[in-house]
Parts: structure tokens; C-alpha cells; sequence
């Protein structure tokens, strides 16, 4: 397939064009760099520089695709709670113009990043695809219009679409080469790492008196590189004439803040003095995806999941 990835110069669109790439499909990348970075494009891919609101950029992009990876977008909660109209902008308003051009270049099969934040704060956990959802947040509010909007589009057009609801993303690939680099970095993962490369070894955790076993609020930690593949599975169901659909991607089992800082340390041979701070507004203590109809429809299998693969793979990207 020739696959045009909007956002493909960022941390999940970076790693996920070189697993495209490396299982043979072609690709384009469209990023207007705002905040990702020109060296996390593989070479093998067209690199246009441009925005998903630019028609003329996204017509450049789209020329002879098959199929669309939208991962393009502002993603932090807190910046999104400060300036929310940043985010409606980025992740509603600008994509419409790449499901406009999509339709008049008849490109009609997409896959949208969307995450686990439209569930907001959820009632049954493990949480599955059918949860209403209630996002907390600017972001995950527009993360969910543009969800409604896709669903809007398959009704009334044949657009066919993939919407992929993602849990806590972390790790790099296998080797160091490629990971996560945000600016700001708000994941607790590269946090930590951060931390111990400026040798500050105390790590502030956000409350530990919830309903969890340690306290620590527990999430649901998903490989990159199995995010990737569950991308490229999605891609080829809608090529192979599958149908769309919401899925959420997760591993499953969660681990809590506490065992997440003990791995990094345990990885990076960092003693790490953990401090305790209050509790954040909005965090709710457990947070994991039921994923199986990702197991069972796209037939996803993901490969890296305990938390010590993910870590150490993370801390090869960060130490190199
Ligand atoms: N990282 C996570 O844990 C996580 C979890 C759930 C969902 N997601 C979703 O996955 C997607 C990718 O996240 P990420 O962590 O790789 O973020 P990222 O910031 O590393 O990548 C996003 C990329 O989109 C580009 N971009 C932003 N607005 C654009 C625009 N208008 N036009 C063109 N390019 C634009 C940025 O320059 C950047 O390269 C996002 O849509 C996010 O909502 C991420």
C-alpha cells in the first residue's frame, strides 16, 4: 500500500513509518514540525512539510495513497486545559481540510490516533470500547469531535475508518534509535530519565492512597513498536476491504506509578528516592484498556509487554 502518515515526524508517527516502511508498504509523511523533529522521518519516506489545514500541502501528500494514518495533533492535557482553542484548532478544525481532501482525491480508508482519554473517568475497568465516553479534558473532547466527525463521514460517504484509542504509549525502538522526545515531556517514563540525566535522583509520584495495591495510581503501558504493528494491521483491513471500527489498544494489565519508577531505576542502575506530593485533580487510580477485540478482529498480537522490555527500551533511546 502507499500510506500517507500525517504527524509521522513525531514519537508514535515516527516509529510507525518504519514499520511500514520495513514491511514493505510505501509512505508519505505530512508534519509541520511544530513539534516534531525532521531526523525522526525515515529517509525511505516523501517528507512533505506542511500542515493537515494546508489544502495544497495535504493534495501534494496525498498523491497516490491508498490510505491515511492521521496521527497529526496537539496531545498534552494541561496545555490543552490553559488554551483549549489551540486544540480545537489542531485536532478538529485543521484535520476537517485532510477529510475534505481525502474525499475529492478518493482516498477513502483512514486510521485516526485517538486515545483513552475521551473515557475520562471510567466506571468499569478494564475499560471496553463500548464505555460512554466523558472526557476530562480539552484534549480528549477533541479527540472525541474528531472521532464523531469521522463517524459522521462514514455515514454519509464510503469512507471507512479505524479508530485506534490509545493507552499509555511508551518504550522506543529496540535498539535506541528512535523514541520519544517531547517538548514539554509530561509522560512519566522519559520524566524519570530526564531526571536521573540531570543526576536529580528524587521522583515526585502524585499520591499514594488510592484504591490500588501499592496506593499508586495504576495505567496501562503499551510498547511502541506493538502500537506500530497494530497500525500497520489496521492499514491492511482497510486495504484488504475490512470494515472500520473503534479499538482500543492496550496491553491489558496495568502497572502502578511506584513499580513504573522501581524499573526505570532498576534499567538506568539509578537509586531513585521517590517523594510523595498530593494527588492530581482528574486522576483517576486505575486506568486499563480491555484490548481483545484488537486481538481478535485485527488479529494483534503485541510482543513487549512487561514492563521491564518497555523501560529498558526506553532508556537505551534516552541514554543515547
Ligand atoms: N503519546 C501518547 O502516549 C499518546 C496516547 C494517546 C494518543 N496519542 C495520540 O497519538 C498521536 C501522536 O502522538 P505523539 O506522542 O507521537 O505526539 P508528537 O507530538 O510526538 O507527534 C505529533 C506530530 O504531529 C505534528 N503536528 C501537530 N499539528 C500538526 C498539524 N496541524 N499539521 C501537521 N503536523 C502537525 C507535530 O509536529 C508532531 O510531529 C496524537 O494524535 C495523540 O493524540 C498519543
Amino acid at each position: 500500500m502507499h500510506i500517507l502518515v500525517t504527524g509521522g515526524a513525531g514519537y508514535i508517527g515516527g516509529i510507525t513509518v518504519r514499520t511500514l516502511l520495513d514491511a514493505g508498504h510505501s509512505v508519505a509523511v505530512l508534519d509541520s514540525l511544530i513539534h516534531g523533529h525532521r531526523e525522526a522521518v525515515d529517509p525511505r519516506a516523501r517528507f512533505i512539510h506542511g500542515d493537515v489545514g494546508d489544502s495544497e500541502s495535504v493534495r501534494d501528500a496525498l498523491e497516490g495513497c491508498d490510505a491515511v494514518l492521521h496521527c497529526a495533533g496537539l496531545i498534552e492535557v494541561g496545555e490543552s486545559q490553559r488554551d483549549p482553542l489551540a486544540y480545537w484548532d489542531a485536532n478538529v478544525a485543521r484535520p476537517i481540510t485532510l477529510l475534505r481532501e481525502m474525499q475529492s482525491s478518493g482516498v477513502r480508508a483512514l486510521v485516526f490516533s485517538s486515545t483513552a482519554a475521551v473515557y475520562g473517568e471510567p466506571e468499569v475497568v478494564p475499560i471496553p470500547e463500548d464505555a460512554a465516553p466523558k472526557p476530562v479534558s480539552a484534549y480528549g473532547e477533541t479527540k472525541l469531535a474528531f472521532e464523531k466527525m469521522i463517524v459522521a463521514a462514514e455515514a454519509a460517504s464510503d469512507l471507512r475508518a479505524i479508530r485506534l484509542r490509545y493507552f499509555n504509549v511508551a518504550g522506543a525502538w529496540p535498539d535506541g534509535s528512535l523514541g520519544e522526545a517531547h517538548e514539554p515531556e509530561t509522560h512519566i517514563i522519559p520524566r524519570i530519565f530526564s531526571s536521573i540525566a540531570e543526576e536529580d535522583l528524587e521522583f515526585e509520584i502524585y499520591g499514594d492512597d488510592y484504591e490500588t495495591a501499592d496506593g499508586t495510581c495504576v495505567r496501562d503501558y503499551i510498547h511502541v513498536c506493538d502500537l506500530a504493528q497494530a497500525h500497520r494491521l489496521a492499514l491492511e483491513r482497510l486495504g484488504g476491504g475490512g470494515t472500520g471500527g473503534v479499538f482500543n489498544l492496550g496491553s491489558g494489565s496495568g502497572f502502578s506509578n511506584l513499580e513504573v519508577v522501581t524499573a526505570c531505576g532498576k534499567a538506568a542502575q539509578a537509586a531513585i528516592e521517590v517523594t510523595i506530593g498530593p494527588r492530581r485533580p482528574g486522576d483517576p487510580a486505575r486506568l486499563v484498556a480491555q484490548s481483545d477485540r484488537a486481538r481478535a478482529e485485527l488479529g494483534w498480537t503485541p510482543m513487549r509487554t512487561d514492563l521491564a522490555t518497555i523501560v529498558e527500551d526506553a532508556w537505551r533511546w534516552h541514554s543515547s
